[in-house]
């Protein structure tokens, strides 16, 4: 049998600056896989169409932030070499793939959706909900399939996007012929990784809540956001008992720590369980872990902000990229929505066949 491609697609909305929820969510597993020689191609799209389904009204946000996320990325260590950075509305044959593919599924399978479920009502939508903003799912799954993504990495709230694809594809597949390939979602592998809450300890970190760490922060503004991080309300002197569920540095560490980083910043400890112990046990104040996890993020965050420096030094240098990217992006566009459209039996005008039946079909009425 031969090997399917192994091709990765996956995006961000270019709604604001990325943090460190986006790191370990995804974007850290994405720079790892770029030097992972059995992936075929590796496709990061800025979701700028779908920012749009709810920012229809502050586009300039959007213009700004699409140049936010792609210094985020390039900081971050994605390599413009390895990866194919593309805005999503430059591909037109995103939007056309997707308007077929609304007929494939229906109102209450997109309505079942959980994350659009709560996202509608974070947005207070519920009597009026913007029609793209419903139909974005859908979207997805064409983002997906047109460039014939098997790899998915994102966070765990994009499972439903990722199950409705794979429905859509089964569906097309059926009707019109094997041309799409079924997708898997790669997840981040902790749970802390899976949803790092704010440093205020609320569920998610969102921009609107001021609760994130950017990856773009300044040194001192890392430092200060570490240290007044949410951590166990009922561990007031340093002999209670500390507890660390729902204690936001712990649950940093979880995502960060690993065992080197006693090596270098803590030798009292051998590695997180022991700190842990420490610190649940009592005789361990909330400082001294914030002062550990402050010195971990530092270590993290600084080659991020100097990559990040060096390339707002040549912005037109990222516009090219952008560029690159996206003109790759369309030239495998192009090829997918033909195989579609073929498959699909709607290639009226450059097949020759059909014309030559069609033809045939009234000259011999005569
Ligand atoms: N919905 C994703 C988010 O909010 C962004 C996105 C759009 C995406 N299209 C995608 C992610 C396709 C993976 C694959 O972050």
């Amino acid at each position: 049998m031969i090997q399917k491609p192994k091709i990765i697609l996956t995006g961000d909305r270019p709604t604001g600056r990325l943090h460190i929820g986006h790191y370990v969510g995804s974007l850290r597993r994405r720079v790892e896989l770029q030097n992972d020689p059995s992936f075929d191609k590796i496709f990061i799209m800025i979701a700028d169409a779908q920012a749009l389904t709810d920012n229809a009204d502050n586009p300039e946000k959007l213009r700004q932030n699409v140049l936010e996320v792609t210094l985020d990325y390039l900081a971050a260590g994605l390599d413009p070499q390895k990866v194919n950075i593309f805005i999503q509305s430059a591909v037109p044959e995103l939007t056309e793939l997707a308007f077929y593919y609304m007929n494939l599924t229906t109102v209450s399978r997109v309505q079942r959706n959980p994350t659009v479920k709560t996202e509608i009502q974070m947005r207070n939508f519920e009597a009026n909900i913007p029609l793209g903003f419903f139909c974005y799912p859908v979207s997805q799954a064409a983002d997906i399939t047109l460039f014939h993504g098997t790899v998915v990495p994102v966070g765990e709230d994009q499972k439903p996007m990722i199950e409705l694809t794979n429905e859509i594809v089964r569906r097309f597949n059926n009707t019109y012929g094997e041309v799409l390939n079924e997708c898997e979602i790669l997840l981040p592998d902790n749970q802390a990784c899976m949803r790092l809450p704010g440093t205020d300890g609320k569920a998610k970190m969102s921009k609107s809540l001021g609760n994130c760490i950017y990856l773009s922060d300044p040194k001192e503004e890392v430092e200060k956001k570490i240290k007044s991080m949410y951590t166990d309300p009922t561990h007031l002197k340093v002999t209670d008992p500390g507890h660390l569920e729902g204690n936001a540095v712990f649950t940093y560490l979880d995502a960060f720590c690993r065992d080197e980083h006693f090596e270098r910043y803590w030798q009292d400890y051998k590695n997180l369980q022991e700190l842990k112990d420490h610190y649940t046990h009592g005789g361990l104040g909330d400082m001294k872990c914030k002062k550990f996890l402050n010195q971990i993020m530092q270590e993290l965050l600084e080659p991020i902000r100097e990559r990040r420096h060096y390339w707002e030094q040549h912005i037109p240098e990222v516009y090219e990229i952008l560029k690159k990217g996206t003109a790759a992006a369309q030239q495998e566009g192009q090829k997918t929505i033909g195989e579609v459209r073929r498959a699909m039996r709607i290639n009226y005008l450059d097949d020759a066949e059909l014309q030559k039946e069609q033809m045939l079909k009234y000259t011999k009425a005569e």
